[in-house]
């Protein structure tokens, strides 16, 4: 089997039709994609199958749905705002972007006071000190940028005056905000999590690699509040539930590892990414931070609405510690791609199949008839699977090139329809993995695939 690559994969996914590049038809735009009538279930199976392990099967964890668009001090509290005038350059050989006062303090070791530096100071130490990048080691840096992480618009109808507004770049400002709503209305006790899926946006300069980094994209948070005496064991606990639930959709254990950081934020108490290995190396997938009280205390202090949690069996009142657990919908849904692909060698010919985990496949079922003048009962069986299933209906070309088209786009089942359906209501169902074909009647149909379908 020949490696896969980004360039393949972003082949197969525009041919069928999982993404296309954004607005194609005006020469694109960098890093949108659009998802395709295949791709957009794929990443729909992919978040209903988190929110059923993370929200519908976790008694003590709350769905939200927060608007984009908060009000501006949001991202006062949250640092992102004070974070644009933070003095950026990139290295021009990795393209990675570091802040010039972090390189000036690692590099001085905190002797040289970086904070009071102009940018011109900032440059000039890098340069007669010939610090290097820490991601490539090359030395060749771009002039000191401030850089808004954030994309801006502005609300009120006249131009002058309205007020700037931010989209937002995380899901979770709308899961700390909201914490006493939940707790109240849902009369949650801690340890409970706020969760939601959501767009953000991120005004990111050096982002690629087809879904892995995008301007606009989707999160999948939750924010677990907990009491500090039992923060740590919540933290270690999802980590592996969030492991588990990325082998479970299908990613092999020896592509994926923890990465713990040795540098932490100074809220922080522990941090950890679970990485990846995309043909691009080994990348962070997701995030487990402990995030302490920061949160919380910042919005108390932004807002000056307390944020205090009423402990209803000591009468206590403190700020919970939050556990956060963060992952892309989109960059899981290329993992899972890339996971997914196959070129299998066969006797006489190779065949593309993407073994996507049957739960997340855009369809269940394709349904086939051999010949066209079988379609009216192809129909039939077609429209008593679509009440319960996403199905595909294909009546064109050779029996085998339509199979090899349902194995490039992940659909677990094939189902024919022939003469003998006709007299005897049974079908041919083929499975995509081990290209066995058994015969079933067409009303068990319906419940071979729903056991077969389950996560
Ligand atoms: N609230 C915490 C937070 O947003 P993050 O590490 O910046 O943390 C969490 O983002 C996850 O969101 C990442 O692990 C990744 O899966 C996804 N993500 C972040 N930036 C992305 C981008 N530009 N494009 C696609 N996915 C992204």
């Amino acid at each position: 089997m020949s490696k896969l690559t980004m360039e393949k994969l972003v082949s197969l996914c525009k041919n069928r039709g999982f993404v296309f590049p954004g607005s194609e038809i005006y020469g694109g735009f960098a890093n949108t994609w659009d998802f395709g009538p295949v791709g957009v279930e794929l990443k729909n199976n992919v978040k209903k199958a988190w929110w059923k392990r993370f929200v519908q099967e976790d008694p003590n964890t709350y769905g939200v749905d927060a608007a984009i668009l908060m009000n501006p001090k949001v991202w006062e509290a949250s640092g992102h705002v004070a974070s644009f005038g933070d003095p950026k350059m990139d290295c021009k050989k990795c393209k990675q972007r570091f802040r010039a006062d972090t390189l000036v303090e690692n590099h001085s070791k905190g002797s040289v006071s970086a904070e009071a530096m102009t940018n011109e100071q900032l440059e000039e130490y890098i340069q007669s000190n010939h610090i290097t990048c820490p991601h490539c080691g090359g030395f060749d840096w771009t002039a000191i940028r401030k850089f808004n992480p954030m994309f801006t618009t502005s609300r009120g109808t006249l131009e002058e005056g309205a007020d700037t507004v931010y989209l937002r770049p995380e899901t979770c400002q709308g899961e700390y905000v909201n914490f006493l709503n939940v707790q109240r209305t849902a009369r949650a006790k801690i340890p409970f999590a706020i969760a939601q899926i959501g767009k953000s946006f991120r005004n990111e300069i050096t982002p690629g690699n087809f879904l892995f980094r995008t301007i606009e994209f989707e999160q999948m948070e939750l924010q677990m509040f907990c009491k500090e005496s039992e923060s740590m064991e919540i933290y270690n606990d999802y980590k592996a539930r969030a492991l588990k639930f990325v082998e479970d959709l299908g990613l092999k254990s020896e592509n994926l590892r923890y990465h713990d950081h040795d540098k932490l934020a100074h809220y922080a108490k522990a941090a950890c990414d679970i990485q990846y290995n995309f043909p691009i190396g080994w990348q962070e997938l997701n995030g487990i931070h402990h995030r302490g009280t920061w949160d919380l205390s910042r919005h108390q202090e932004f807002s000056g609405k307390s944020m205090l949690y009423l402990d209803p069996f000591t009468n206590e009142k403190f700020l919970p510690n939050v556990i956060e657990y963060s992952i892309g919908a989109d960059r899981l849904t290329l993992a899972l791609l890339c996971a997914a692909y196959e070129e299998e060698a066969l006797e006489n010919d190779t065949r593309i199949v993407m073994h996507l985990h049957p739960a997340i496949a855009p369809y269940k079922v394709a349904i086939l008839p051999l010949q066209k003048n079988l379609s009216q009962k192809a129909k039939e069986v077609y429209a008593s699977l679509a009440k319960d299933f996403m199905c595909d209906y294909d009546e064109a070309g050779s029996i085998g090139k339509r199979y090899r088209r349902q194995d490039e786009i992940g659909t677990p089942f094939c189902v024919t329809i022939d003469f003998d359906t006709l007299e005897d209501e049974t079908i041919t169902i083929r499975d995509r993995d081990t290209m066995k074909q058994e015969r079933l009647k067409i009303n068990e149909l319906n419940n071979y695939i729903s056991q077969k379908i389950k996560f």
